[in-house]
């Protein structure tokens, strides 16, 4: 890709940018949220059309006018935001434009085939996973998969990863690695976007990195270092990952009792959250950490088991109850659960927290203004002004936004699901800030993470959640990644 510009209403998202991926290697695309990784991508697999610049192919110049196009001529991408037809099994979601035919003189669609098709791509891929599963009834971290594998099946000779293993467990992170590898070996090059240090370094051959839409620097992986690699991305030093720890913690505010689901695995579970204090919720994937989130809220049914805040029982039936009784949760998959799409960043901000900005009957336009610009300073989100419609911000500005949301309603427990997922290492800092800030006013954080060292650099207690279960709980400050682990496995 040579020269590559693109201009948005108010933004200059990509500013003559290059990009050279060889043959049979990773290259790594990195920089902060909102640099115009994705935007580049897209204008390679013909989403958007370019301003000016070339791209070439094994030499020839291409010029995509859509994925469709994209796709028949050797290049793919998984996209940073799944889109999928959950509704749809998984196999449907495979071939969704491509069906394979019964027969050539028969247009209708043939399931065996689709089926043998996709297990068999399945197979190979070693993916566990039934074609005929409704894609709404598995997990994130397994429809992603599915995105992948659906992305391998083109046989493309570029194929793009935007942030895949933004959902993905461990295990399936190595998973993800070994099918990159045998591509790269098969000769395909392979475009890799994360904000994960550690996986940029293990994976990528070459690391380009982005700033402001421009073209900053391509190095060998080899001779970058992770600080090399933030100085290079956030344009100075970033001396501390994690912020000064000063909350105090206090009596206890959030107490659960024997909370059973019905309709999830998550069994009997009891804590106690105090005031101030930032309690982590660690585990692997499917072990209940966010069944356990969102039957606090409400938005899982209970079957059993009792919450009380301040000693007093609240019900939380729903999330409008939960609200009320100050509970605040940002969900897992902000984009499906969180996101007014059209609406602007002032809307999407100030949602839940209507009754903050009341003028007698009326919504006050200066007060929502207000706070949506709170919003926009504490996070830094990259935006042109706050009327610009949130789905044209970068996935990871769209976060920070939905974050501010809820802060804005003021909780006194703030539940969070991988809040830092999809953030850039600069604002991570900046969101493990305002978390402390909520702790240090006196609220109560309960926080999902599966990013280990985030949970030890940020939380008091971690709670370890296993098969459903509480597994144990240990103090952050006197333990290690190894005993997280330990109790993380005692129930699989
Ligand atoms: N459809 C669009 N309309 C308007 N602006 C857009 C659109 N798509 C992207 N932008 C803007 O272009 C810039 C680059 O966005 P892009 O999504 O490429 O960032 P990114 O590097 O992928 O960030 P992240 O790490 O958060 O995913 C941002 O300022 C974004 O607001
Ligand atoms: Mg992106």
């Amino acid at each position: 890709m040579e020269g590559i510009c693109k201009t948005f209403p108010g933004v200059k998202a990509l500013d003559n940018v290059n990009l050279s991926v060889r043959r049979g290697t990773v290259h790594a695309l990195m920089g902060e949220n909102g640099a115009g990784k994705s935007t580049l991508m897209k204008c390679l697999f013909g989403v958007y059309s370019k301003d000016a610049g070339h791209i070439y192919l094994d030499g020839k110049e291409i010029d995509f006018k859509n994925s469709k196009e994209a796709l028949e001529n050797g290049v793919a991408m998984v996209h940073q935001e799944l889109n999928q037809a959950l509704k749809r099994n998984v196999m449907d979601n495979m071939w969704l434009g491509r069906f394979p035919k019964v027969a050539k003189w028969c247009p209708l669609t043939s399931e065996s085939k689709m089926y043998a098709a996709t297990k068999a791509l399945f197979d190979e891929l070693e993916v566990s996973v039934d074609p005929k599963m409704i894609m709404s009834r598995m997990p994130v971290s397994q429809r992603q998969m599915v995105e992948i594998a659906k992305a391998v099946s083109f046989h493309s000779k570029i194929i793009v990863f935007d942030e895949p293993t933004s959902s993905l467990t461990e295990q399936e992170v190595e998973h993800l690695f070994r099918i990159i590898n045998s591509l790269r070996d098969k000769g395909c090059g392979i475009i890799y976007i994360s904000h994960k240090m550690e996986e940029i370094l293990r994976i990528s051959d070459d690391v380009t990195i982005m700033r402001d839409g421009q073209w900053i620097a391509t190095r060998p992986a080899k001779e970058l270092t992770m600080n090399e690699i933030i100085r290079l991305m956030v344009g100075r030093e970033l001396t501390n990952r994690y912020p000064e720890k000063d909350n105090v913690v206090g009596e206890p505010m959030l107490e659960v009792k024997n909370l059973t689901a019905e309709y999830s695995a998550l069994k009997d579970v009891s804590f106690v959250a105090r005031k101030g204090e930032v309690l982590g919720i660690a585990g692997l994937d499917g072990s209940g950490r966010t069944e356990l989130l969102e039957n606090i809220f409400g938005i899982a049914t209970k079957k059993s088991g009792e919450i009380y805040l301040h000693g007093k029982r609240v019900m939380n039936r729903s999330a409008r109850e939960s609200l009320k009784n100050k509970f605040a949760m940002l969900t897992e998959e902000r984009r499906a659960t969180g996101i007014f799409g059209i609406r602007d960043i002032q809307a999407n901000t100030c949602i839940s927290s209507l009754n903050r900005y009341k003028n007698g009957p009326f919504l006050s336009d200066k007060k929502m203004k207000k706070a949506t610009e709170w919003g926009i300073q504490a996070m830094r989100t990259k935006t042109p002004s706050q009327s610009t419609q949130i789905q044209t911000l970068s996935g990871g500005n769209q976060q920070k936004v939905i974050l501010a949301r809820w802060l804005l309603t003021e909780p006194e427990v703030l539940l969070l699901d991988e809040p830092t997922r999809g953030i850039d290492v600069g604002a991570k800092y900046e969101i493990y800030q305002l978390i402390l800030n909520m702790a240090k006013e006196g609220k109560t954080v309960l926080m999902v993470s599966s990013e280990m060292p985030e949970l030890l650099g940020v939380c008091d207690r971690i709670l370890v959640m296993s098969g459903g279960r509480l597994a144990g709980e240990v103090d952050a400050k006197n333990t290690t990644q190894e005993e997280i682990m330990t109790l993380a496995a005692k129930y699989v």
